[in-house]
């Protein structure tokens, strides 16, 4: 009697225990099958910052449309810090009541009825970097919350976060967005402090590598606590990361400032040409509504972007740099290769590349760029124009502060 009443609590506790409680199983890897070229898109930051609301990013969605954006493949509408409002009694985070008077849902279903997506901004700490509520604590509630209102990506970024460790971190928001079960683009901003491509891979689509852009080609912007960086500083810190990169994951060296009125028409090409040949996210960063032509031309450049969106995802390598001048080459798909010439100095740089005498190797992915026994034949990427093969040298020039940037095809 006694026996058979232990047996019964026995039984009892183990119900509780196991056979109601939760036995769903975390899964901390991300969505598979997205970004598996780099991701293309607009977002806020670089030229609104906190001024945003759902005015701007309705008229920026009929931008992408009518300025040919769309089309040429970018595909993100990313509203970066600053939408938020409260949270409620319950912890639910609403969007700023102001400046996002209809809800972020009726936001999403307009992107979506133009064939875009929408992105949202948190922060894995305890506020935004720009002061509105982060996410820390509230994870699964948020990643439930933007999965209701139809959010397509999320940046995630790192202001606020004492005590946290990053992996960790991360990793709970892509567990939160597994559970919550609409597919997300993670975009981990954690500006490569703590290593990210080493563990983001498993975690997120891409991963900042460096601390924020600075809307200038050659200097460096000193906060006091923080810097931002030019873009060739940018640049210069994506040494050793490329064998990271790959389809589905991708070193983000930062948003573009194409557009944002401090580079040159030479600058901004520099710019995009070496977002490209490093298979980075492009994410413009100017006001889409209102661009002059040669912004437009640029961003829209169909062989510059076939270049970085090249289905191998090889990011390219620097093959040689002298006086501020560099070489730049990059694998793609069936045997082709796109090559950058990057004129970084003040004076005019005499290109005169032999073919045959180079020896292009990329030691990384194991790729070989064979003149001596394969014929070449050689576009300009900018122009969409012949410029021979090679079996001569190539023999041009580039400007200070402009590139050439040509693919071979064998
Ligand atoms: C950080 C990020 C930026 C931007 C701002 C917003 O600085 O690195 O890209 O998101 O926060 O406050």
């Amino acid at each position: 009697m006694k026996f058979g009443f232990l047996l019964l609590i026995a039984f009892f506790v183990s119900y509780v225990a196991y056979g109601q409680g939760n036995n769903y199983v975390q899964n901390y890897n991300k969505f598979d099958g997205l970004a598996l070229t780099p991701p293309m898109g607009w977002n806020s930051w670089n030229k609104f910052a906190c001024n945003v609301d759902e005015k701007l990013i309705r008229e920026t969605a009929d931008a992408m449309i009518s300025s040919g954006m769309r089309q040429a493949g970018y595909t993100y509408i990313n509203i970066d810090d600053c939408w938020h409002g409260d949270r409620d009694s319950l912890g639910f985070i609403h969007p700023d009541p102001k400046r996002f008077p209809s809800g972020m849902k009726a936001l999403a279903d307009y992107i979506h009825s133009k064939g875009l997506k929408l992105g949202l901004y948190s922060d894995a700490g305890s506020q935004t970097c720009g002061g509105r509520p982060g996410s820390r604590g509230y994870e699964f509630q948020d990643a439930l919350t933007y999965a209701g209102w139809g959010i397509d990506y999320l940046k995630y970024d790192w202001c606020n976060t004492d005590g946290l460790k990053a992996e960790g971190a991360y990793k709970t928001i892509t567990a939160a967005l597994r559970k919550a079960g609409r597919p997300m683009v993670l975009s981990i901003c954690e500006w490569g402090s703590d290593k990210p491509w080493v563990w983001g891979p498993a975690v997120g689509h891409l991963w900042r590598t460096s601390g924020d852009i600075f809307n200038c080609f050659d200097c460096i912007e000193d906060h006091g606590t923080w810097k931002s960086w030019g873009v060739m500083q940018i640049l210069d810190k994506q040494d050793g990361l490329r064998q990271y990169a790959g389809p589905g994951q991708w070193n983000d060296p930062d948003m573009l400032e194409i557009g944002n009125g401090k580079l040159t028409p030479g600058e901004d090409r520099a710019h995009f040409a070496m977002w490209a040949m490093l298979a980075a996210p492009l994410v413009a960063g100017n006001d889409i509504r209102n661009m002059d032509r040669e912004t437009i031309s640029v961003l829209i450049n169909k062989d510059i972007i076939a270049i970085n969106q090249d289905a191998l995802g090889i990011q390219g390598f620097r093959y040689s740099k002298k006086d501020g001048f560099e070489i730049w080459f990059k694998p793609l798909s069936n045997g082709r290769w796109a090559a950058t010439f990057l004129n970084r100095a003040a004076e005019t740089k005499k290109i005169d590349f032999n073919w045959h005498n180079e020896k292009v190797k990329d030691e990384v992915f194991h790729k070989d760029l064979n003149a001596a026994s394969i014929l070449y034949k050689i576009k300009n990427a900018w122009s969409g124009k012949s410029v021979g093969t090679t079996k001569n040298s190539l023999k041009t020039e580039v400007p200070p502060h402009d590139v050439l940037t040509i693919v071979l095809v064998p």
